[in-house]
């Protein structure tokens, strides 16, 4: 296993999205759009430019339109070839032909880490990689936030957690990360002894907060399978993560990028604005816009 390169991922996008009601009693969260592309194909692209060659995600029964979006339209194409709408013919095959991705359906939403055991038979006994359905990091300084995690595992042969320092008022609602105190930093690259699910800002034993991106090894579906139910009534996959570094070492990584937790109003709406300001069409309008609004406050 240890040699093997990271080629395939796991999106898990079976959450209800009670935060994102009454829009997600039909819709499923990860495809409610930023400008104009649904959040999950931000994420499908992230992978891709990582190197991922195959992804599967995990979806429940309401989620068709996620497995149409990313599949041939052989109608809408031929409407729209019918009218000479050329590029949007492109735009959307571009889509169907971006990678390789697979479903499986999570029967009941029992928590992210059984979401994630969902994928054991597909992964095998391979390291592999998670980008939560709901959380889109953008870095225009560099590599995307997987591809720097990958580059990580690949120094360590050990798995990685992605994270971000978080201010004080904030570590309630994350997975905070314990590094070990008898191992230095080595630059980005952080050992832990320790994660702790959603704490009070007085127990948080730091900042940094896990934030949607891991590479792991296989070893987690051990872990997974006999995880009892943790925070929330759910299964964590935090928890596991804990129980994983009994047996080997696991790092966080903090990385470079903007990350938008699009699952979350606020977070939405910021990801709209940033995105909508970096759009051609749209910056001037928008930036006169925000402007003029801002006089107003
Ligand atoms: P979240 O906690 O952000 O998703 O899970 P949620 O449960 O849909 O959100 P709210 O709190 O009800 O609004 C993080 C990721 O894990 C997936 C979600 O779809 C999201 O991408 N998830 C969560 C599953 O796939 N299955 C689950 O049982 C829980």
């Amino acid at each position: 296993m240890n040699h093997l390169p990271v080629r395939k991922a796991v999106i898990p996008a079976a959450g209800l999205g009670t935060r994102f009601l009454p829009a997600t009693k039909a819709m499923p969260k990860e495809m409610l759009p930023i400008v104009d592309t649904p959040t999950v194909q931000y994420i499908v692209e992230e992978a891709v430019k990582s190197g991922i060659e195959e992804i599967l995600v995990i979806t429940n029964s309401n989620k068709h339109c996620m497995e149409n979006h990313f599949d041939k339209n052989y109608e809408l194409e031929a409407r729209l070839t019918e009218s000479g709408k050329m590029q949007e013919v492109e735009m959307i095959n571009d889509i169907a032909k971006m990678a390789n991705i697979y479903y499986v359906r999570q029967k009941e939403p029992k928590g992210l880490g059984h979401a994630i055991l969902c994928a054991k038979s597909f992964i095998g006994n391979e390291p592999f990689a998670i980008l939560l359905g709901d959380d889109i990091v953008v870095n225009k300084k560099g590599d995307p936030a997987l591809k720097q995690l990958i580059g990580a595992f690949e120094q360590k042969r050990a798995s990685i957690v992605g994270v971000q320092t978080v201010p004080d008022s904030d570590v309630h609602k994350y997975g905070i990360v314990s590094p070990s105190l008898s191992t230095m930093p080595q630059g980005r690259l952080t050992k832990l002894c320790n994660m702790v699910e959603k704490p009070k800002t007085e127990d948080a034993p730091s900042n940094l907060a896990v934030l949607g991106r891991y590479v792991l090894t296989p070893a987690i579906f051990d872990y997974l399978e006999s995880q009892t139910t943790g925070a929330g009534g759910e299964i964590q996959l935090t928890d596991a993560i804990k129980r994983l570094m009994d047996s080997q070492a696991v790092y966080a990584y903090d990385f470079e990028g903007v990350r938008y937790d699009a699952g979350d109003k606020f977070g939405f709406i910021k990801a709209t604005i940033d995105f909508a300001l970096d759009r051609p069409e749209l910056q001037e309008a928008l930036a006169a816009y925000i402007k003029k609004l801002a006089e107003e406050l």
